[in-house]
């Protein structure tokens, strides 16, 4: 019901300030704070994106909800914590971890990412709320709400795989950036993405994962009949990663600018485990693209996919040719 979403909206805007107290002024949130300072996070920020710190101690937010007259049971459906098997109260499902707010997109917090402090455990790197009546991971993309006029400015979406890749980006100046939080893209996303412009760049971890994770969402946005690019990295880099590295404007102008389009990318995309000094791969590699892209090429695309290839491989353009026309 709309009472109980609004009580559970509540709840998390509590837990955020609760969260956000204990990680800017106790000492138990100092560790968490130098480790945010190490990745380059100013204060300023920390206070703009409501980052914060989770208790060690198992019950301290569950006990702070309980004062404040929550229903402890709604509490826990809306992921914040859990009951205990004998019956004597509620703990914490977050618990020592730095807390990232998700926000929907009228900028209320619906939802947390906890990320576990570097090298602590072997425990997940982030733990995130569960789905919720107001918390569908589906439907967010991460920065969404502060994105939106940026977007609309600059007439693209920058796509990112992390939540982290963004706020390295929008520190750098580059505010026209959302991120999908590691799970699919869903059709709720694509219709977001696509009122928000036309044209949308994908930038996803330089890894294989990455890669795969790139190549899904290009499919699926280009399906969509959005103006795909698709931005590589180096690899085993993110974008938060390559900023850190050599600052947002290299990132802009040698990543970002620098996008593939559609057709380059799925031929980058099956070049990537091929050694084209073997003729078994470049036979291989031929047949992917063509299998992938011939009946979608126009005769532009066509010739400098050709011509691509051709460099690539030394195959002739005229075997290229004929290849290219069986597989349409
Ligand atoms: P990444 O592993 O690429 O995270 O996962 P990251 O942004 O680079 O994080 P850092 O830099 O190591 O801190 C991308 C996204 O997948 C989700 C998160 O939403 C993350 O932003 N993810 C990842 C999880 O939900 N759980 C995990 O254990 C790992
Ligand atoms: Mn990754
Ligand atoms: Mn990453
Ligand atoms: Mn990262
Ligand atoms: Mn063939």
């Amino acid at each position: 019901t709309s009472s109980s979403n609004h009580k559970m909206l509540k709840a998390y805007t509590l837990a955020a300030n609760f969260y956000s107290h204990l990680l800017l002024n106790t000492i138990e949130g100092e560790k968490a704070l130098e480790y945010l300072e190490k990745r380059g996070f100013t204060r300023n920020e920390i206070e703009q994106y409501e980052i914060g710190w989770s208790p060690v101690q198992s019950d301290a937010l569950s006990a702070l909800l309980k004062r404040q007259g929550f229903d402890m049971k709604e509490m826990e459906t809306a992921g914040l914590c859990f009951h205990k098997e004998d019956g004597s109260g509620y703990f914490d499902r977050f618990r020592g971890r730095i807390m990232f707010p998700i926000q929907d997109d009228n900028g209320a917090t619906i939802a947390f990412s906890g990320r576990r402090l570097e090298d602590s455990s072997s425990e997940a790197k982030y733990i995130n709320s569960p789905e919720t009546p107001v918390f569908e991971k589906s439907k967010v993309l991460f920065n969404f709400h502060r994105a939106r006029l940026n977007v609309r400015k600059t007439g693209k979406v920058v796509l990112f795989e992390g939540f982290m890749d963004t706020i390295a980006a929008d520190r750098g100046g580059i505010g026209n950036t959302v991120a999908v939080m590691g799970t699919a893209l869903s059709a709720h996303h694509i219709v977001k993405l696509k009122r928000m412009a036309k044209k949308i760049v994908i930038c996803c971890d330089g890894d294989s994962a990455g890669w795969g994770a790139a190549k899904r969402f290009a499919d699926q946005l280009m399906d969509s009949g959005m103006d795909v690019l698709v931005a590589t990295l180096p690899d085993k880099m993110d974008p938060d990663d390559y900023i850190g590295q050599h600052g947002s404007d290299v990132f802009s102008e040698k990543v970002l600018d620098q996008a593939l389009s559609y057709i380059s990318f799925v031929a980058a995309y099956y070049r990537r485990d091929k050694n084209l000094s073997v003729d078994h791969d470049i036979k291989q590699y031929v047949h992917e693209v063509f299998d992938e892209l011939a009946h979608r090429c126009s005769p532009i695309e066509k010739d400098l996919l050709i011509q691509q290839l051709h460099n690539e491989t030394q195959a002739s353009k005229e075997s290229l040719g004929q290849e290219f026309t069986k597989s349409i």
